[in-house]
C-alpha cells in the first residue's frame, strides 16, 4: 500500500545562502535530526510518498520559498525529497526560533540555565511566546493543506505525520484539532486515519527543573505534544522524564511499561483530555555501510593524508561537535590540558584534533562560548607547544569530509556533552575508525544507554576523571581497543535511520 508521510521540522535537509553573484548556494543541514530523517526517508523506497515541511531559515531560503509558491520550480526536491519551505515572517521566526526554542527550551531541556540570573520570564518572553504560537500554527496549517491535498490525490493508505523536536511542541495538538474540525470527525475513529507522531531529539528535563517555565507555558508544551498518538525519544531517561512531567505538571493519567533493554520499545502511556499518547524509545544509530562508503571517497582520503602529515605518527584524540553549550567543549579542552600537565609522558606523543563548528551564532551566549573555546585552545598551545610538536589543532570551519577523515584516524574519540539527546558522533566515530578507537563518553549522552559496555564513561563535569579516561584510552592495548571499537560499531549499526524512522511509522498504523 502507498505510504503517505509528512515530516515537519524547523530545519530542512537543505538551506541556501546567496553567492557573491546572487546565485543560490545550497548546503546540507547539520545535526542528528537532519541525518536521521533524510536517511530514514530515503530508505522508505518508491512505495512511500513523503513531503518534508520546514521553515525558511535565511533570506535565500525565503527567495526559494516564494519562487516555488508562484511558479513551477524543481518540485521542491532536495536530497531527493519533496520539500516545502515555509516563509514565516522574519520577526515571528526570530522570536520563535532564537528566543523561545533556542534560548528557553534548549536551555531548559538540557538543564543549562545559569540559574542565579537566568531564565527571566517577563513581558518580553510573553511576546516571544505569542510568536512561538504563530510559528507552530503556520506548520499546523501547512500540514493540514498537505494532508487534505494528499487525501484527495492518493485515495488510499493511511497518512502518517512525523513532527520533530522542541520547536514544534504545539503543532501536534494544533494539527489534530484542525483536522478534526475540517473533517467533522475524530481522528482514529471515523473518517480518514492520520497517525500523528512527535519526536524529541533532545533530552527532557525532570519536573523540578521543567517547572521553571511559566505554568501556562509548561502546560501548553506538554498538552501540545500529547496531541500526538506517539511521542518518541532517543533514550528511556528522557521518555521517563516526559512521563513524570505529564503526571506532575498536567496531573495526567500516566501508566508505565518500562523498557526491557536499551530500546527501541514502549515506555509508557499518557491519557489526557480523553486521548491516549503512547510514549516510546527509538534510538538513532547510523547507516554503517553508507558511512564507510562515503569515507572511501577521494576528498576524505585527501584530508586523512593531510591530517596524518600534520600529526606524524603521534596518537590522535579527536572530537567533532557543533559549538553548542551542551557539548562541553571547554571542559573537554580543560581535561586535555590536565592530561598534558599531570602526565608529561604524553607530551610530544599525542595530538588533539578538536573540530568545533559554528552553531547558532545569533545568540550572544554561543558567541561568548566560542570565544572561550578559542581562548583555552590558545592557552594550551602556548603552554605546551615545542619546536616540532603542536599539541592541539582546533578547526572551526565546518568540513564534513575532514570530520570523517579525523574519525577514521582517531585512536581516542572524546564525546563529553553535559547532556545530549543521543549523539551521533559517538556512533559514527567507531564505525569509521580504521584501527578501532577508544571512546571516552559522557554518561549524560543518550547514546550512553546503548554504548556504555564498551565505552569509558565519564561524568562530564569532572575534568580530572575525563583526563584520567583520556589517559586510559591512550594506553589501552591494541587488541582491547580493537575489540571495544568493533563492539561499539556493531551497536551503532544496529539502529540505522531506516529502522529508527520505519519503527515510528509502523507504530502509527499500517
Ligand atoms: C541538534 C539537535 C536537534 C535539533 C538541532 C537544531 O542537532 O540534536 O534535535 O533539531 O540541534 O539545530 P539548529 O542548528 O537547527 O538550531
Amino acid at each position: 500500500m502507498n505510504q503517505r508521510v509528512l515530516v515537519a521540522s524547523n530545519r530542512g535537509p537543505v538551506s541556501y545562502q546567496f553567492g557573491a553573484d546572487g546565485s543560490l548556494i545550497p548546503s546540507r543541514g547539520g545535526g542528528g535530526m537532519i541525518a536521521g530523517v533524510t536517511d530514514g526517508l530515503a530508505a522508505l523506497g518508491p512505495e512511500a510518498s513523503a513531503t518534508w515541511i520546514c521553515a525558511a531559515l535565511s533570506d535565500a531560503d525565503r527567495a526559494v520559498a516564494r519562487a516555488e509558491e508562484t511558479g513551477p520550480g524543481d518540485g521542491g526536491l532536495r536530497e531527493g525529497i519533496p520539500v516545502r519551505m515555509l516563509d514565516i515572517a522574519p520577526d515571528i521566526f526570530d522570536r520563535a526560533y532564537n528566543r523561545v526554542a533556542n534560548s528557553a527550551l534548549w536551555f531548559l531541556l538540557h538543564q543549562l540555565f545559569d540559574t542565579p540570573s537566568q531564565p527571566r520570564f517577563g513581558r518580553e518572553f510573553r511576546r516571544d511566546w505569542e510568536a512561538y504560537l504563530a510559528y507552530n500554527e503556520a506548520f499546523a496549517d501547512a500540514l493540514i493543506e498537505e494532508a487534505l491535498m494528499r487525501e484527495a490525490a492518493a485515495g488510499e493508505g493511511g497518512l502518517r505525520v512525523l513532527i520533530q523536536d522542541y520547536h514544534l511542541c504545539l503543532a501536534p495538538r494544533m494539527f489534530r484539532d484542525r483536522l478534526s474540525d475540517r473533517l467533522g470527525s475524530q481522528l482514529g475513529e471515523a473518517g480518514p486515519a492520520a497517525g500523528i507522531g512527535h519526536f524529541c531529539h533532545t533530552p527532557w528535563a525532570p519536573p523540578d527543573y521543567y517547572r521553571m517555565l511559566p505554568d501556562e507555558v509548561g502546560r501548553a508544551l506538554l498538552d501540545g505534544i500529547l496531541g500526538a498518538d506517539r511521542a518518541g525519544f532517543h533514550a528511556e531517561r528522557w521518555a521517563s522524564a516526559f512521563l513524570d512531567c505529564c503526571a506532575a505538571v498536567l496531573g495526567a493519567d500516566v501508566s508505565r511499561t518500562g523498557l526491557a533493554g536499551p530500546g527501541p520499545g514502549p515506555v509508557g502511556r499518557v491519557t489526557y483530555r480523553g486521548h491516549v499518547t503512547e510514549v516510546a524509545v527509538h534510538p538513532l544509530g547510523v547507516d554503517a555501510a553508507a558511512l564507510r562508503e562515503r569515507a572511501r571517497a577521494g576528498d576524505v582520503r585527501a584530508h586523512a593524508g593531510a591530517l596524518r602529515r600534520a600529526a606524524g605518527d603521534r596518537k590522535l584524540i579527536v572530537r567533532v561537535d557543533r559549538t553548542e553549550l551542551s557539548k562541553n567543549i571547554v571542559r573537554g579542552l580543560a581535561a586535555y590540558h590536565e592530561l598534558l600537565a599531570t602526565r608529561p609522558q604524553w607530551r610530544g606523543r599525542v595530538v588533539h584534533l578538536a573540530f568545533a563548528y559554528p552553531s547558532r551564532s545569533a545568540l550572544a551566549e554561543y558567541r561568548a562560548y566560542t570565544d572561550q573555546v578559542r581562548e583555552l585552545a590558545r592557552e594550551i598551545t602556548e603552554e605546551f607547544r615545542t619546536a616540532d610538536w603542536d599539541p592541539l589543532i582546533l578547526e572551526v570551519k565546518d568540513d564534513y569530509p575532514r570530520s570523517l577523515a579525523a574519525c577514521a584516524l582517531a585512536d581516542v574519540l572524546l564525546v563529553n556533552p553535559i547532556r545530549d539527546g543521543m549523539n551521533l558522533v559517538a556512533q559514527e566515530g567507531p564505525v569509521l575508525s580504521e584501527r578501532g578507537c577508544a571512546l571516552v563518553l559522557s554518561r549524560e549522552a543518550g547514546a550512553a544507554a546503548t554504548l556504555a559496555a564498551d565505552a569509558l564513561l565519564v561524568n562530564p563535569y569532572d575534568v580530572t576523571e575525563t583526563a584520567d579516561a583520556l589517559h586510559r584510552a591512550l594506553e589501552m592495548p591494541d587488541a582491547e581497543r580493537r575489540r571495544r571499537g568493533a563492539a561499539l560499531a556493531a551497536t551503532a549499526a544496529a539502529d540505522p535511520p531506516a529502522r529508527w524512522l520505519g519503527g515510528q511509522l509502523a507504530e502509527l498504523g499500517p
